[in-house]
């Protein structure tokens, strides 16, 4: 017996109903996973005293690297039996404040000597607020890299805040440079000074392991900028290793193994694999960086590389999983976007616009294929590949933006959200100031506050 094409098309349909309905299933049951994994961490820490105000671990981070100190913070206090309320700075609001006696403030510095996103608010609202802070006692950790002009630009100026208010230093501000172990080491035998309830339970480091140099690829020969070698990274088999679109793998190397070097993942966990896009940095004397030299030149194909994968809680879907998204970066930038598409695609999720930039389409125009194949498919709805030097004035992201006013405020009004990876200097501070002249600075803190304008820049 054949059937009929009715019935053939009836059949395709309802196919196409049950596959929609599993997929609609699948969301909300990830969704539910993650409210509910919130409310525990949240639960789990309030409720340790009874009664006792909570001690604010309040973290200022881009990367998650304070965030992460801030969670181990909260979670060694949590087990000494103290009661604590953990969030990002911008969580942190002047009533808050007024409420809180006792808070640790971990804090690294972006930009030159800037705050991180999520502390920005915190910059402009709360530290605008001139409301005394004598009752407040507090300790602070300050992030950052001595290679910077402003050292710990942000924790210095939280700390000056905060003694300018009033508020009563536990011990003078802790300072790490470049993830330096002393510092840490310091900031633990704090805490057990502080909490005074005993012997602080260990301090859980952080666990690398071996993955396998799979693939190597060379994606811009005969370009005017450094070469990008797109990179496959294999799990060890006892590994199951399971990542979001949008976090970092740290990448240790053997030249320099106390200072991990960070990089975005390109691909999504149904990957199997990592895959990076890593441009060989040059040094002052001519010498490949140390990192990109290793990963691109020096380690030979199936070679040990020790990594750990990183949650970029900053730059992760999330939420806006559902929501239109407008995709903004360049260069070795494309890595982070390339796993965020990469996830909406694999969810059938749209709709999606990429703005990428890079140099020269006949050199630099690594990405074109696949996202054809993305256009073709109708996985994407829009893209703008920006080549700055294929015309006499150079052109960047941040000038196809300003053309793109229009329909970027379009798009937003329809609940778009923004992700932008890439060069911090170079193009994120062009986007940015081209952002807030087409939407205006208080449109651009509202995506900020809503979590609608997400930053992966270095
Ligand atoms: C969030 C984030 C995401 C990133 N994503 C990417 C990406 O997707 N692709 C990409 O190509 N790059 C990415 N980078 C840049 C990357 O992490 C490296 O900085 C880059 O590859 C250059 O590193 P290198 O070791 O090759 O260069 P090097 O010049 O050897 O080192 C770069 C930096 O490492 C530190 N460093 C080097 N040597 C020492 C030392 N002896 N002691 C202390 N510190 C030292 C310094 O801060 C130096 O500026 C990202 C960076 C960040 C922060
Ligand atoms: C683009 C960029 C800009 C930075 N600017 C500064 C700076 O001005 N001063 C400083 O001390 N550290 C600076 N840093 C270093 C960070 O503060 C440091 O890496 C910190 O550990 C990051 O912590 P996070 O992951 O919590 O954001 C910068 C890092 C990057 C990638």
């Amino acid at each position: 017996m054949t059937l009929s094409e009715t019935g053939l098309r009836v059949l395709a349909a309802a196919v196409l109903v049950l596959l929609y309905a599993a997929m609609c299933a699948a969301i909300w049951w990830r969704e539910r996973r993650q409210r509910m994994r919130a409310r525990q961490e949240a639960a789990a820490l309030t409720s340790a005293r009874e009664g006792a105000l909570p001690l604010l671990v309040a973290y200022a981070s881009q990367t998650g690297q304070a965030e992460e100190l801030a969670r181990e913070t909260a979670r060694l206090l949590h087990t000494a039996g103290e009661s604590v309320h953990l969030c990002a700075l911008d969580a942190v609001d002047a009533d808050l404040l007024a409420r809180t006696q006792r808070a640790l403030f971990i804090a690294s510095t972006y930009g030159e000597g800037d705050p991180p996103d999520n502390a920005a608010l915190f910059l402009a609202h709360a530290m605008a607020d001139a409301r005394p802070l004598s009752h407040l006692q507090y300790g602070l950790l300050a992030l950052g890299d001595r290679q910077y002009a402003q050292f710990c630009g942000f924790g210095r100026a939280l700390d000056s805040w905060l003694r300018a208010g009033g508020a009563r230093p536990w011990f003078e501000r802790i300072e790490m440079d470049n993830g330096a172990p002393q510092a840490l080491t310091a900031w633990q035998h704090q805490l057990t000074q502080i909490s005074s309830l005993g012997d602080m339970p260990a301090w859980e480091q952080p666990v690398f392991s071996e993955w396998t140099l799979a693939a190597r690829r060379h994606m811009n020969p005969g370009s005017a900028g450094e070469p990008v070698f797109h990179i496959e990274l294999q799990p060890p088999a006892t590994e199951a290793a399971l990542w979001e679109s949008g976090d970092l793998a740290q990448v240790c190397i053997p030249a320099d193994p106390q200072h991990p070097r960070e990089y975005s993942i390109a691909s999504i966990a149904q990957d199997g694999c990592v895959h990076l896009l890593v441009r060989q940095a040059r040094r002052e004397d001519g010498s490949p960086g140390l990192a990109s030299g290793w990963l691109t030149q020096g380690a030979p194909l199936g070679a040990a590389i020790t990594l750990r994968l990183r949650a970029h809680r900053n730059f992760r879907l999330e939420d806006n999983l559902q929501r239109p998204l407008v995709l903004i970066g360049n260069g070795t930038g494309l890595a982070g976007l390339r796993s965020h598409l990469r996830a909406r695609a694999a969810a059938g999720l749209g709709p999606n616009w990429l703005l990428f930039g890079e140099r020269q389409r006949a050199h630099d125009g690594y990405c074109e294929a696949e996202v054809s194949g993305w256009l073709a498919a109708g996985k994407l709805q829009c893209a703008d590949f920006i080549y700055s030097r294929d015309q006499a004035r150079r052109r960047y992201v941040q000038d196809a933006l300003r053309e793109a006013a229009e329909p970027l405020r379009g798009w937003i009004a329809d609940g778009a959200v923004l992700y932008v990876c890439g060069s911090a200097d170079g193009m994120a501070a062009g986007v940015d100031a081209a952002l807030a002249d087409i939407l205006g600075a208080t449109a651009v803190e509202d995506l900020i506050v809503e979590g609608r304008y997400r930053r992966d820049v270095y």
